[in-house]
């Protein structure tokens, strides 16, 4: 299958399209390289340097390669920065796909994969979150990434392109960008391989749902095959707080640091875990990779660079 992959130079994209090739797929990545990296592209993949907000050139990139699947990744990440300036996050993660889905429907594309948010989703309610809770994002980024699931109804509704959305929660493993403002195995796994001291953000029992990459990549790879039209939460229905993440990875870490908190981020959601009942019942899909096994593998790699 022809899988065009936007954001295929950053983390989680990276590994998706790893996934495709090592399936037997042909693979196309555009990406910008705003946060992703040449370090993190496949060779076998076809790789153009093309930013998803200039309209004419995704079209035309669109319309010469004629993907049979758009898996679509790119999208400026950080729920904070989509705060203070809505107007940018809404370009690349509103207008981005709109430019994409005006060509992709005069193929038309067979389906369109969708990189959403489960964390920034919901809003604060009772966890675990199912996908029949209502969509209350608190953020802009969050607004943005529903914006876009009921564009891609609409393009399903009017142009009958079949789309799933994967909600994911927050997502970890190698290659994770460890400045920016998400990503806490990462940020705090740099700090400590390079000799500082991580501080923890509050009190630190604010929770989080961790999903290893590899299984988010199996799930890309398995949403290829299936009918379902809709939204899908990919998490471990777990919550693991801020100090439990710390410690763990102080220990795979081998060292021996005080933890120190400092002032809590505002407006920071309290819980959060996502109940993947169905994209179980749909895809077949569970999370392979637990908590301390997927620690000690980031360790392994922010170590093997350092
Ligand atoms: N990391 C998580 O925990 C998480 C959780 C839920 C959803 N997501 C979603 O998954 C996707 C990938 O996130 P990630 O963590 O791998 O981030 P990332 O920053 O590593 O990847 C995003 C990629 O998109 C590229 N990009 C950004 N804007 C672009 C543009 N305008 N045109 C072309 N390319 C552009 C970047 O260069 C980068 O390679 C995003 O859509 C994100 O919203 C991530």
């Amino acid at each position: 299958m022809k899988i065009l992959v936007t954001g295929g130079a950053g983390f989680i994209a990276s590994h998706v399209v790893d996934a495709y090739i090592a399936a037997g797929h042909e693979v196309v990545v555009v990406d910008n390289l705003s946060t992703g990296s040449h370090n993190n592209l496949n060779p076998q993949a076809k790789f153009i340097e093309a930013d998803i907000t200039d309209k004419d050139t995704i079209q035309a990139i669109i319309r010469s390669e004629r993907p049979e699947v758009i898996n679509h990744h790119a999208a400026h990440i950080q729920v904070g920065y989509s705060v203070k300036n809505p107007q940018f996050d809404a370009t690349h993660n509103i207008i981005g796909l709109l430019n994409i889905m005006e060509a992709a429907k005069e193929i038309p594309v067979k389906k369109v994969l969708f990189a959403a948010t489960g964390g920034a989703m919901y809003g604060n309610k009772q966890t675990p979150f199912t996908e029949e809770m209502k969509a209350e994002p608190l953020s802009p980024y969050g607004i943005s990434k529903r914006a876009g699931e009921l564009y891609l109804n609409y393009y399903h509704e009017l142009y009958q392109i079949p789309y799933i959305s994967l909600r994911y929660s927050n997502v970890y493993g190698p290659r994770q960008n460890p400045h920016g403002e998400s990503g806490v195995i990462a940020i705090f796994s740099e700090m400590i391989a390079e000799g500082k001291s991580p501080k923890i953000n509050g009190d630190g029992t604010h929770t989080r749902d961790y999903v290893y990459v590899s299984d988010v990549a199996r799930a890309n790879l398995l949403a290829l095959e299936s009918d379902f039209v809709g939204e899908l939460n990919i998490g471990t229905k777990t919550e693991i707080s801020t100090n439990e993440v710390f410690r763990k990875v102080v220990t795979e870490m081998g060292v021996s640091i005080e933890e120190v908190h400092i002032e809590e981020r505002p407006g920071e959601q309290v819980t959060s875990s996502l109940d993947y009942a169905k994209a179980q019942a749909i895809l077949g899909w569970t999370p392979e990779v637990s908590f301390d096994e997927g620690v000690k593998k980031v360790v392994q790699w922010y170590q093997s660079r350092s």
